[in-house]
């Protein structure tokens, strides 16, 4: 009687832990602008900020300045930025991935991966942007240069709006940094 029980308790766990899925972070994979896919696990252990950027945005050069600062100041060892060219927000990003790709690194010389295109709603969104809106419960870009931050373990911790957040986003991964690990 014990038995069954315990066992049918163990398979409920299992039912839930299989529901829940086994989606992470670092499962993810994406196209880079030049076409070559990138699997995500190779950011384990690294503090991650995604940003969906627009060449013709009035926040254009600003985000890509500041971005170049952030990364340059942390270094890539501890910090990865991962760009996501978006033009569902006022059509700001209309050209193809070899423009966009050319135009930016002639302007900015960025310091960090731009990705290729994507949609991050909609019917054809790009699968990183599902996981993150998913992990904040729908928080999602209504503007170009959003940015979502991750944690070392993969886990989205916080997400930014559009503006002139990069006070808070130094201190934010500060915290990060200096924040001992989870115990996995
Ligand atoms: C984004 O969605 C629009 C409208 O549905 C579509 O025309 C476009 O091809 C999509 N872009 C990408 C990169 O998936
Ligand atoms: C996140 O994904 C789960 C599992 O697919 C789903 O049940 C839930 O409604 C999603 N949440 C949001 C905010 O999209």
């Amino acid at each position: 009687m014990e038995q069954v029980f315990f066992l049918s308790l163990f398979c409920l766990i299992c039912g839930a832990l299989a529901s829940s899925g086994t989606e992470t972070f670092y499962s993810l994979s994406a196209k880079d602008i030049t076409g070559k896919m990138i699997g995500f696990e190779r950011y384990s252990g690294k503090i991650v900020l995604v940003v969906n950027v627009a060449s013709e945005c009035g926040y254009t050069d600003y985000n890509y300045i500041q971005l170049n600062q952030l990364q340059l100041r942390y270094g890539e060892e501890s910090l990865a930025i991962l760009a996501f060219p978006c033009n569902q927000f006022g059509a700001q990003e209309p050209a193809k991935d070899s423009e966009i790709n050319s135009m930016i690194r002639y302007k900015y010389k960025p310091q960090f991966p731009l990705f290729s295109k994507v949609n991050v709603t909609g019917e054809s969104q790009s699968e990183v942007y599902r996981f993150l809106i998913n992990s904040t419960n729908g928080l999602e870009p209504k503007w170009n240069f959003c940015k979502y931050l991750l944690d070392r373990d993969g886990l989205v911790v916080q997400f930014f709006d559009q503006g002139k957040t990069f006070d808070k986003i130094y201190d934010s991964i500060d915290g990060l940094l200096y924040r001992k690990r989870r115990e996995l």
